[in-house]
């Protein structure tokens, strides 16, 4: 490579993580062969169909077209880059364990070759790595080098996050393959952690478990609040003042879900034990946020009574705002107990709509969020979606047949939802403050 030209690179996945990726690269000036099994997605993206909605991919995807290269035939990749970033996906399986059949499939397919590296961006448990080089030796393949190189991004944000990361975590054996992708990231200047393979591994699932614990921790302390009359968004705020705890995720709620935290949390709950370690503390986080979920529907119960023929409207499907997402999702749990309970749910998600009909069943959904408590006796917020703040709440009283607002986020004024006349309930709130009762 001269000091000008990029090194073009693979890119085998074309999910959350392996589109941004390519994307992100090719605005460093990257070419970059994608590949996927999903012959639809990839006949999609060749005709500039973006598979998910993430802000910001659509129009750096189009920037680049020139430099992005869709393809079903991992050889077209292995013709032109060294570098395979790996981005399948790595579900979990019924124990918890990470589900790593993808990762192998890629191993397979490979041929035996001493120009070219494995790049691993999907999250796998600690070991994966020297397991992979194992099986390289095994198939006569031992000439194809092996990089763990973690991905942080956050759905929502992760186009910026991939431009401006706060680390690079890139772990090795010290030889060409590594070299080189430390140069890949140069340009973003970022914060460069360069280890050994399992320690690279383990950052990503620490970091991960790290965040969860924090959630589980704050939702906990909010639960203590509702018992004392102490207010965990103004405990939050106190809190999260002191440098060394810092603001971010210390928002009570109805528990985190999504595509990663659950499933890392598990993986490395199950690593942990698999290796004769019990992870004391991370079974409490798993524990502390199925709960979380739970709890709406006794606050539902409290106000309500029984949930029997009652009409519960869910503001927010996807596992976050900005997001399409909906792998564990809270909405999935709530939306099954709350039918379990008898209830009949109505729903509103502003982009999730299309991926929750596939997952939820028995749930009439709406094309706005008034449409959705027209009649209602219980409003739940589950996702923080932007539009609900400008939500007009003489509207939604004048539209529900009850009057109960449960904010499972804390993301609503509780005073203005009061003004209209309706109960407030949020995670961890005092009722006498915010505008107050
Ligand atoms: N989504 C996130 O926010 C995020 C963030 C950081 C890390 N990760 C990790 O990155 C990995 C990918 O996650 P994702 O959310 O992008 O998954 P995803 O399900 O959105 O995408 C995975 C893609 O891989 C493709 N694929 C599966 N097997 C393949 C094979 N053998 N060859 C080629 N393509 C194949 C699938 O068709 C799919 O398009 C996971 O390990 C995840 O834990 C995800």
């Amino acid at each position: 490579m001269s000091g000008t030209e990029r090194e073009p690179i693979g890119v085998i996945g074309t999910g959350y993580v392996g589109l941004v990726t390519a994307a992100g690269f090719a605005e460093l000036g990257n070419e970059v062969f994608c590949i996927d099994i999903d012959a639809e997605k990839i006949e999609g993206l060749k005709a500039g169909r973006i598979p998910i909605w993430e802000p910001g991919l659509e129009a750096l995807v189009a920037r680049h077209r020139g430099r992005l290269h869709f393809s079903t035939d991992l050889a077209d990749a292995l013709e032109h880059a060294r570098l395979l970033f790996v981005a399948v996906g790595t579900p979990p399986t019924y124990s918890g364990d990470a589900d790593l059949s993808a990762v192998h499939a890629v191993v397979d397919a490979t041929p035996p070759s001493d120009r070219h590296a494995l790049v691993m961006k999907s999250t796998v448990p600690v070991g994966t790595g020297d397991a992979i080089k194992r099986e390289f030796a095994e198939q006569g393949k031992g000439g194809f080098r092996y990089v763990s190189c973690p991905e942080f991004l956050k759905e929502g944000s992760a186009v910026a996050d991939f431009l401006e990361p706060d680390r690079v975590v890139i772990g090795d054996d010290g030889d060409w393959a590594g070299d080189a992708v430390v140069e890949l990231y140069a340009p973003l200047e970022a914060p460069l952690v360069r280890t050994d393979v399992r320690s690279a591994e383990m950052v990503k699932l620490a970091s991960n478990a790290f965040l969860a614990t924090k959630i589980s921790f704050i939702n906990e302390i909010a639960n203590v609040c509702e018992e004392t009359g102490a207010d965990v968004v103004e405990v939050a705020r106190g809190m999260g003042l002191d440098d060394r705890i810092g603001p971010k995720f210390l928002q009570a709620g109805i528990g985190f879900g999504g595509s990663c935290f659950p499933k890392d949390v598990a993986a490395l709950k199950q690593l942990a034990g698999n290796s004769g370690y019990h992870f004391q503390l991370l079974n409490s986080v798993i524990e502390v946020n199925e709960l979380q979920k739970r709890r709406v529907i006794a606050k539902l119960q409290k106000h309500l009574g029984s949930l029997i023929d009652k009409e519960i409207a869910l503001l927010g499907l996807a596992f976050k705002p900005n997001t399409d997402d909906m792998r564990e999702a809270s909405s999935l749990v709530l939306s099954a107990r709350l039918q379990a309970a008898g209830a009949r749910v109505r729903a509103y998600d502003p982009v999730a709509e299309e991926e929750a009909r596939k997952l939820l069943r028995g749930v009439s959904f709406c094309g706005s969020a008034l449409e959705a408590v027209e009649g209602a006796d219980a409003v739940v917020l589950v996702t923080e979606w932007p539009e609900f703040g400008e939500l007009d709440f003489a509207a939604v009283a004048g539209a529900m047949r009850g009057s109960l607002v449960v904010d499972g986020r804390n993301f609503l004024d509780p005073a203005a939802v009061r003004a209209a006349g309706l109960t407030y309930e949020g995670v961890g709130r005092a009722a006498e403050r915010n505008g107050g009762d």
